[in-house]
């Protein structure tokens, strides 16, 4: 993986040796991963590589990212991974938002804010392509605004979701009466998500790094890491 900040790189590497060991040990063969790549996709081109180069370990991924910036979203648009001719944006009537779709390679782009993505169609149970088995909410938010708009994920989340959100963890505007983690996980427990590692690092500031499941941790993240 590339680096740009040290501490940001070994957290990428460390989710990505997690995920793929959490799915193949429940043997899932195909995942909805729901991400937030910026401009560069580091993380979601390494997750390519790692889930679809070995036969006896592939898990074909599905890659749906959210921005909403649209700036950002050219500039992403133009590097997404998987072509290497840039693929032109269109309007999605049924999105209400400009796309870029790459059907073969299984990589969309969406110009949208992705709590927008995710409370669409979610009374629509039997829309699989709107069902995650990973999402990774990597911004510099705090708990307080993302907690505020986690709301009807019932129908959003696999069996075996991994929720992994990475948050700054500046001060709050407004008090909490719990811890920022308790806060949050009290949200994610609502939809059966339990916490299973907590990382802090410093990446231009001080970042917490979250990952929840519907089931109990496996492996451990910190043998991961050492
Ligand atoms: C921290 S960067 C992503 C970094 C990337 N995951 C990496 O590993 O380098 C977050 C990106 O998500 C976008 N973003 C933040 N919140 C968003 C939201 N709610 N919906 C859509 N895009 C969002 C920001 O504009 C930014 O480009």
């Amino acid at each position: 993986m590339e680096k740009d900040t040290p501490q940001k790189d070994k957290i990428r590497r460390a989710t990505l040796e997690y995920l793929h060991e959490f799915f193949l040990a429940r043997k899932v063969k195909e995942i909805k991963f729901l991400t937030l790549p910026g401009t560069e996709w580091i993380f979601e081109r390494a997750m390519r590589t790692r889930f679809h180069t070995y036969s006896q370990h592939r898990i074909i991924t599905t890659i749906t990212a959210c921005e909403r910036d649209y700036k950002v979203f050219t500039i992403s648009a133009a590097k997404m991974p998987g072509s290497n001719r840039i693929l032109a944006p269109r309007f999605s009537d049924k999105l209400n938002h400009y796309v870029v779709t790459n059907h073969k390679e299984k990589v969309y782009l969406l110009h949208m804010d992705v709590f927008d993505l995710l409370s669409m169609f979610k009374d629509n149970i039997k829309d699989k392509r709107s069902v995650f088995d990973c999402i990774w909410l990597d911004s510099t938010n705090t708990v307080i605004s993302i907690g505020r708009k986690i709301e009807g994920w019932e129908n959003k989340l696999a069996p075996n979701a991994v929720v992994i959100l990475t948050v700054l963890k500046g001060r709050e505007h407004v008090k909490l009466e719990t811890d920022r983690v308790t806060y949050i996980s009290n949200i994610l427990a609502k939809y059966d998500l339990k916490l299973v590692h907590q990382w802090e690092y410093f990446d231009t500031s001080p970042m917490l790094h979250l990952i929840f499941t519907k089931e109990q941790q496996l492996p451990e993240l910190d043998q991961i890491i050492a």
